[in-house]
């Protein structure tokens, strides 16, 4: 089976094709970064039309790039939610629509379903059950997963997400959206502990998180210091620390409540250097294991989707006709794949 997989949840318009037996063949990312950055975050209305823009060349060249044409392909995978709902409903109608056309099922995905199996796109892939820690621009979750469709939310963010946080932080150190991995590059250069933030709710139990409070220091903080290159990285650097080891508590956290020594982390901010170190080094202390997938893996895109569609057709899942998007969608709810 060959499953085309389509993503459009937010300001990537993501195309990819999955084959059962020979893995990925094609992944291409079109990003609209440019489009939302002069507006310091992503402007909804102009995500979804230039999904529109793209979405139909993306995936001719997709295809064409393959050698593969329509009948080639067996089944699509289309992300119907979380997201904004404008541009999911760009590819859940091009994608519902080419099904119809080309006489083939097509299944809607979770996005959080599919940021969560893209480790299992790499040929060193976690096994099931594990802990994972989801972090993108919309999402901060800990999950434990015992199988594919089977999740359990351990905790998760009351408010930012940590991309967000990332994003917004960035964009008062006058840097461009998304800020999130040349904050973390200005970070390097900054002198560790000549500022040091909170590392919020980890006073407490639980397993949620919260970042709005931090974020109010930081800022607070950029406001009242000086305006140098060398200041703005220092406080780059304590901003990340204590972002870092405020997720890394509560990974391992997780990890004692559940008893599990398989640690996953994905979505947009897993592309984090500072923050694979800091957990490969816990990970290594606790004799248990971490994955991530490659760095185009961690952001949005289509071969998260086309795979985790394959798990879901191969198991005889699919969607009927009507187009329907979900921009709010709980992992929890989801099927369990036999
Ligand atoms: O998963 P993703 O592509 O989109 C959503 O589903 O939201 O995540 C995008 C987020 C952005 O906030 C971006 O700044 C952040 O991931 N990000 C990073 C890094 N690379 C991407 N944050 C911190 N460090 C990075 N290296
Ligand atoms: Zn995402």
């Amino acid at each position: 089976m060959r499953v085309l997989g389509i993503e459009t949840s937010c300001d990537e318009t993501g195309v990819a094709i999955y084959d059962q037996y020979q893995g990925l063949l094609v992944n291409k990312v079109y990003s609209q970064n440019m489009l939302h950055a002069d507006y310091g975050g992503v402007v909804p209305e102009l995500a979804a039309r230039d999904h529109t823009r793209k979405i139909i060349p993306l995936i001719i060249s997709t295809l064409k790039q393959v050698h593969l044409e329509s009948k080639d392909i067996d089944g699509i995978a289309y992300t119907a939610g979380p997201g904004l709902i404008g541009s999911l409903l760009v590819g859940a109608t091009i994608a519902r629509t080419l099904a119809y056309a080309w006489k083939i099922p097509a299944i809607d995905i979770h996005h959080m379903e599919a940021h969560l199996l893209a480790p299992m796109l790499e040929k060193k892939a976690p096994e099931f059950p594990f802990v994972a820690l989801l972090v993108s621009g919309g999402h901060t979750q800990l999950v434990s997963a015992s199988h594919i469709g089977e999740y359990k939310i351990l905790g998760e963010s009351l408010d930012d997400a940590v991309g967000e946080v990332f994003d917004k932080i960035a964009v008062l150190l006058g840097l461009k959206y998304p800020g999130g991995a040349v904050l973390s590059k200005m970070a390097r250069k900054g002198i560790s502990d000549r500022y040091v933030f909170p590392r919020p709710m980890t006073d407490r139990p639980g397993l949620n998180f919260s970042f709005s409070g931090l974020k109010t220091c930081v800022v607070n903080t950029i406001m009242f210091s000086a305006h140098d290159v060398q200041t703005y990285a220092d406080i780059a650097r304590a901003f990340e620390d204590a972002i870092i080891e405020t997720l890394g508590i509560k990974c391992r956290r997780a990890l004692e409540q559940t008893g599990l020594k398989c640690l996953v982390i994905s979505g947009g901010v897993s592309a984090n250097h500072a923050l694979r170190a800091y957990l490969l080094k816990m990970m290594y202390a606790l004799k248990g294991s971490l994955f991530y997938p490659r760095q185009e893996f961690c952001t949005d895109n289509g071969a998260m989707v086309a795979y985790t569609g394959l798990m879901r057709l191969k198991a005889g899942l699919f969607s009927d006709l009507s187009i329907l998007v979900r921009p709010r969608w709980s992992l929890e709810v989801l099927a369990r794949i036999k």
